[in-house]
Order: C-alpha cells, then sequence, then structure tokens
C-alpha cells in the first residue's frame, strides 16, 4: 500500500497498515495515537515506513524501546504519541518536514529531560484510558474483544481489581522488604542493595506507566506495619511521582527513590525515642534533628558516598524560607530532590496516624500543604504536588451529587475536579462497587469531600 493512500481518510484508522489495524487507535479528541501491547521489529519498520518525518521516527523507536522494555507486563505496555496526526497531516500535505515538538508527547516513556518540559501535557491514568477507549468501541460499533466478552464497565473492573492486586502484593513485598533493610542496618550488617533497586525500579516503570493504585496504597495507614518501614516506602511512592511530574528522566527518578527510600536510617538510632506514645520533650526533638547527620554517617559506613546522596540527606530536613534545619538553608541552597522529599515526607505524615494523633483524610492533607506550600517546599515543587496529587488526591473520599459516596482511585491532571472514582456506597447508604469515569459523565459532579479516611 501507498504512504499516500494509507494517509487517506485522516484522522479515521485507514492510516494504518490492516495488520496494525487493531494495535492501533487514534483518538481524534486528544489526538493520541495509541499502541497497544508490545511492538514487534516487523511492526516498528512498518510504522517508520508511513512517515519519514524525524519526529516521527524517534518516537516509533522509542516507542518500540519502550514496549519491549515492559515485554513482560504487556497488558500494562500502553504507549501513546500525541501529535501524530499534525505530523501525518503536514506530511501528506508535504509542508513540514518536521512536526512542532510540542506536539510530541509520548506516554510511558522515559520522560524528557528536566530542563525541557513539554509545554502542554494531557496525561491520563491507564484506568481512565480503558474506560475511554472501551466506551468508544462500544460506541463507534467496532467489534473488538472488550465488546464480545464484557462490557467497558466489567472489563475495567476486572484489570482495576487485577491492577489493585498487584499493587498490594507489591507494596507489602516492599515494606517488607524495607523493614528487613533496617533490621540490618540496625545491626550492623550489610544489605543487598540491588534488590532495593530492583524494587523502585518497578515502581518508576509503574508511575511513569500512569499505575497509580500504589499512590493509592502510599496514602492508607496500615498498623500492620512497622511505621518506619511503610513511611519509607510511601515517601519513596510520593517522591518518584512527584519527579515522574518534573519529567525526570530515569536516572535521576532512581538517584531520587535511592534517596527518598534511605534518608531516614539515621532514625534507627533513635527509635527509643520516637516510638514514644507521647509528644516528644524539646530536648528529644533537638536529638531527632541530628539524624540527617547520622543517615550521612550510616551512608559513609555502606560505602555510599556519592555527593548528591549526602547533599540531600542533610538537606531534607530544611525548608525554602530558611526555616529548616539543620543549618537554615534558603531556596537555591537546597537540592530539588531535597525539596521534593520534604514535600512527600510533609504528605506522608499527615495522611497516617501517628502516636499522638490519627492521619488527615487525602484532601485535607493537600489543604495543609497549600496553606504552607510555597514557602516550605517553593513555587516549583509544590506547582508539581499539587499538578500530580490534584484537588481530589487519589485515595480521597468524595460525595458525589447523586448523593452516592466514593472514592477517588484516579486523577486526570489537567481535569482535577473529574477524576476517576469507585462507587462505594448509594444515596441510601446500601454498599455498591462500580468505577466511573466522571470526565465522561458531565451530569455527575463531586459535591463535597467526605471526613472518612481510611478504608
Ligand atoms: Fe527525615
Amino acid at each position: 500500500m501507498e504512504i499516500a493512500e494509507r494517509l487517506e481518510n485522516l484522522p479515521s484508522e485507514a492510516k494504518f497498515p490492516d495488520n496494525l489495524k487493531e494495535k492501533i487507535s487514534y483518538d481524534t479528541d486528544r489526538k493520541l495515537l495509541i499502541f497497544e501491547g508490545v511492538m514487534s521489529e516487523d511492526e516498528k519498520n512498518e510504522l517508520l515506513g508511513i512517515s519519514q518525518d524525524d519526529l516521527y521516527r524517534k518516537s516509533i523507536e522509542a516507542l518500540f524501546r519502550r514496549s519491549q522494555i515492559t515485554k513482560k507486563r504487556e497488558k500494562k505496555a500502553k504507549l501513546s504519541l500525541r501529535g501524530s496526526r499534525d505530523i501525518l497531516e503536514r506530511e501528506k500535505e508535504g509542508t513540514a518536514p518536521t512536526a512542532p515538538k510540542e506536539n510530541i508527547q509520548l506516554k510511558g516513556l522515559n520522560p524528557p529531560e528536566r530542563e525541557e518540559p513539554p509545554k502542554e501535557r494531557l496525561r491520563f491514568s491507564i484506568i481512565g484510558q480503558k474506560i475511554q477507549e472501551q466506551s468508544k468501541q462500544i460506541n463507534t460499533g467496532q467489534k473488538g474483544e472488550a465488546e464480545e466478552k464484557a462490557t467497558p464497565q466489567t472489563q475495567v473492573t476486572k484489570e482495576l481489581k487485577d491492577e489493585w492486586k498487584e499493587a498490594q502484593t507489591f507494596y507489602h513485598e516492599f515494606v517488607v522488604l524495607a523493614q528487613e533493610v533496617f533490621d540490618k542496618i540496625k545491626e550492623g550488617q550489610h544489605f543487598e542493595i540491588e534488590k532495593v533497586r530492583n524494587a523502585i525500579e518497578k515502581l518508576i516503570d509503574d508511575l511513569t506507566l500512569g499505575n497509580e493504585s500504589i499512590v493509592r496504597l502510599a496514602a492508607i495507614s496500615d498498623e500492620s506495619y512497622s511505621q518506619f518501614a511503610s513511611n519509607a516506602v510511601n515517601v519513596t511512592v510520593i517522591s518518584i511521582k512527584i519527579g515522574v511530574s518534573l519529567h525526570y528522566n530515569k536516572s535521576s527518578l532512581m538517584e531520587l527513590g535511592m534517596i527518598s527510600f534511605l534518608r531516614d536510617i539515621g532514625l534507627v538510632l533513635l527509635s527509643h525515642i520516637i516510638e514514644q506514645p507521647r509528644r516528644l520533650k524539646t530536648s528529644e526533638y533537638e536529638e531527632v534533628k541530628k539524624h540527617p547527620l547520622y543517615t550521612e554517617r550510616f551512608l559513609e559506613g555502606l560505602g555510599i558516598r556519592n555527593e548528591v546522596f549526602k547533599q540531600v540527606v542533610l538537606q531534607h530536613h530544611e525548608r525554602e524560607d530558611g526555616s529548616g534545619y539543620p543549618d537554615k538553608l534558603k531556596g537555591e541552597a537546597i537540592h530539588e530532590y531535597a525539596k521534593i522529599i520534604a514535600v512527600a515526607e510533609a504528605y506522608e505524615s499527615l495522611t497516617h496516624n501517628r502516636p499522638v494523633r490519627a492521619g488527615l483524610p487525602p484532601h485535607t492533607a493537600m489543604r495543609e500543604i497549600l496553606e504552607e506550600g510555597v514557602a516550605f517546599f517553593g513555587h516549583r515543587i509544590t506547582k508539581a504536588f499539587i499538578r500530580e496529587f490534584g484537588v481530589y488526591p487519589v485515595g480521597s473520599a468524595v460525595e458525589l451529587n447523586t448523593g452516592e459516596k466514593a472514592r477517588v482511585i484516579a486523577v486526570h491532571k489537567d481535569f482535577p475536579l473529574r477524576p476517576v472514582v469507585q462507587l462505594m456506597a448509594d444515596a441510601e447508604g446500601k454498599p455498591m462497587s462500580k468505577i466511573l469515569n466522571l470526565l465522561e459523565k458531565p451530569q455527575l459532579f463531586i459535591k463535597r469531600p467526605v471526613e472518612e479516611g481510611k478504608r
């Protein structure tokens, strides 16, 4: 088939070769080219054959690389290429050898370098996308697997449940690993740092692909875990999510994740103080404030001499306005990773039970962060945090205008007031479990948050 023929009838799917049609769809409204599953070498070459445009070529190759990396997790490797229509249309017209850079946006790929963030992004969680795409299939009468086997709702619910189960298993294993690591550190033994790296790498993959389930778990107080171990995992999850929002590349995310995980190991020396079920005395608090220094010493002992590690560990309690400790640093003197970890730590602490107080619901914790965010963590980090966690962060309990109670399970970055929710009870309080994408239900809206904290 000639390229010109393939480009006919844009933006319909007719532009794609027959063998790729089932794996490729084009979302006209969102200008997204979506490739389902794992891309083979042949499919890559075929796609490259459609266009000679350099940016298009790079994007397809990146999609290909990424889809190979995530081969084992095929069902989650849903990657999107934004802006393809512009490129193809320009090619068709022969008016533009290259497409505008801001129109290229890959979902699920290593984010671009920090210095060159895309001007505009429209990111959806995997769950949100599935709901939209499957609903679209039914609406347009396309025969898809989803239509034959199940309604979009049941299909999505099943996938959501699988994803939730998988996230729970991963979260549990990660916290157990954290406990093992800290026990070994306490006993002066070496731990397998590779295991921690592997867990963080999986976490980065999940969060880059938009799997929000783990974030939901990071905002739940679970008393069956030690506060120390779960806090390390939770702060790592939240920090990486913010790093993804800032378009950090994978090696930066790995660095940020490792530091987040290890930042408080100095506290193992102070467990006799911090585990007391009462407010700390001033002298005890002064002792706790030394934990960044203790952590730095532990890192030395573990052979971790990376300067960024040391700097960030020492600075993760500094505050933008100079009100932090130990050195009362201000603004740009504080490493950006330290600011990310600081806001992650604050949010984690607010949303979790502590010996002297109960954890707050996510939206209330968010409100507290909003009040002091810029003074404490700076503009850029506070903004990224709000963008990622939204007005109704994942895990928030809300009431809809119908009186139904629901929990936020995924956030559309550009439509924070219209997240994906899971209904928990109808207006009469009868339990129910149904997924709703509020972006697709204009008649529904969130009336108010519900002061119901944990599940
Ligand atoms: Fe700390």
